[in-house]
């Protein structure tokens, strides 16, 4: 992730695009967020049974879209045929399963993508995709999986690499993996997460913050990237700079 990104902080990071007003992961969602000025978006990738890496929260297609099924035993093919907007209102009727590459033209030169990789075996890919695509340098990479971030740090040392995790005991791995930043629930985040993360040069990173007291909380902390499902509102309460 670009310095340039990081020049005003807090960063909002529109989660899953602006997830409040348009159905997470799609192209409408990342639409959205773009058109609301959101200067980062996060997303979610999964690959397919033929391989191709697509933009998905959970491992089944069964909560967002009209098909059942993980997403790992069906093709790209069978993927695109599923209504992936509906079940957020018919306006958003016939919205697809994006591809990380879809996403990444939409989002080149225009904002920065959080990429958190939700399957195993996938980093090379990943890594290989943005950087085809050429967002490699202002993408922030992240994963629950310590053994998932340790692997794209080993391939690519100069990305920003971040680890997820629910607790704070989880901060020394960040250190122990070499990683550039923490990712905590923004409940699990402290003052001194801040100040410790900051003083090894590294970044605090929370989630998912959809609420004003905790925007304003997690600025005043020192949180360097705030996400959330509501974007718009981020934007206007959180003080930039
Ligand atoms: O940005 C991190 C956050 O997305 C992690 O949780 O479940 O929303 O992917 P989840
Ligand atoms: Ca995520």
């Amino acid at each position: 992730m670009n310095q340039h990104v990081l020049a005003e902080r807090p960063v909002v990071v529109a989660h899953r695009g602006a997830s409040v007003e348009a159905p997470e992961n799609t192209l409408a969602a990342f639409r959205r967020a773009l058109e609301l000025g959101a200067p980062a978006m996060e997303l979610d990738v999964h690959r397919t049974a033929d391989g191709e890496l697509v933009v998905i929260h959970d491992a089944t297609v069964d909560r967002t879209t009209n098909g059942t099924g993980a997403v790992a035993e069906v093709t790209l093919e069978a993927l695109r045929r599923l209504d992936a907007g509906a079940w957020k209102g018919d306006a958003f009727e016939g919205e697809r399963i994006p591809t990380l590459a879809e996403v990444c033209r939409l989002a080149r030169g225009r904002a920065a993508l959080v990429v958190e990789i939700k399957a195993a075996g996938i980093a090379d890919q990943v890594v290989s995709t943005l950087e085809a695509e050429g967002v490699l340098d202002e993408s922030f990479i992240i994963s629950f999986s310590q053994e998932t971030a340790r692997r794209v740090k080993e391939i690519r040392p100069g990305a920003t690499v971040g680890l997820l995790s629910g607790k704070a005991e989880d901060l020394p791995q960040v250190a122990e993996l070499g990683l550039d930043a923490f990712c905590p629930h923004y409940a699990a985040a402290t003052e001194e997460m801040a100040r410790e993360l900051h003083a090894a040069n590294r970044l605090l990173s929370v989630w998912t913050v959809n609420d004003e007291d905790g925007m304003r909380r997690m600025a005043a902390l020192g949180s360097d990237l705030i996400t959330s499902d509501n974007p718009a509102l981020a934007l206007e309460v959180l003080p930039r700079g």
